[in-house]
């Protein structure tokens, strides 16, 4: 397993789940939180959607990208079980399930019309995926380098 190429992989993970906070944030400002209808994993009934309105734009690239960290989070996890390395899997296993726990929230939160506890918790479980992610990513980095300097 090539160590540096993970944590580049990680590194991603981090960069594509900041990018989805950011994006949710923009979703709730413009109030597109339905701009999907209650479609999931569908927006309005399709695959890929007219992306010509910005709020189903936004609420689109929300889910696309949460999508892609969901997957960089993935195939750390499933990289580092398959390599028996089980300290770190364990971490890239506890970041998967709140990534999992997190795609599943966003789902009941459309589904709901935008109940406020599940968007509050869907804020919360974002931090909880957000730090998960930053500590194995640290990690990996210690791994790759074989120090914590600079
Ligand atoms: C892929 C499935 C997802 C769906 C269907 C989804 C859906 C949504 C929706 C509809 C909103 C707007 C809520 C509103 O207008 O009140 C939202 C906001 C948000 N989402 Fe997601 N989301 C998903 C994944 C994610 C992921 C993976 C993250 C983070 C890692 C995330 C983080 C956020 C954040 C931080 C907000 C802003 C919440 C607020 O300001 O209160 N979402 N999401």
């Amino acid at each position: 397993m090539d160590a540096k190429r993970l944590y580049m992989v990680s590194l991603a993970s981090i960069t594509l789940m900041a990018l989805t906070i950011v994006i949710g944030g923009l979703v709730k400002a413009h109030g597109a939180g339905l701009a999907c209808g209650t479609d999931w994993p569908h927006c309005n009934g399709v695959l890929i959607p007219d992306l010509t309105d910005r709020g189903v734009l936004l609420e689109y690239m929300h889910r696309v990208v949460g999508g892609l960290a969901y997957l960089t989070i993935a195939y750390i996890a499933l990289t580092l079980l398959r390599h028996g390395e089980r300290g770190l899997a364990s971490l890239a296993l506890a970041a998967l399930a709140a990534i999992t726990v997190q795609v599943l929230l966003g789902m009941a939160v459309v589904r709901s019309l935008l109940d406020q506890y599940l968007v509050a918790a869907h804020l919360s479980m974002a931090m909880a995926s957000l730090v998960g992610a930053t500590a194995l990513t640290v990690l990996l980095r210690v791994r790759a380098t074989g120090a914590c300097r600079g």
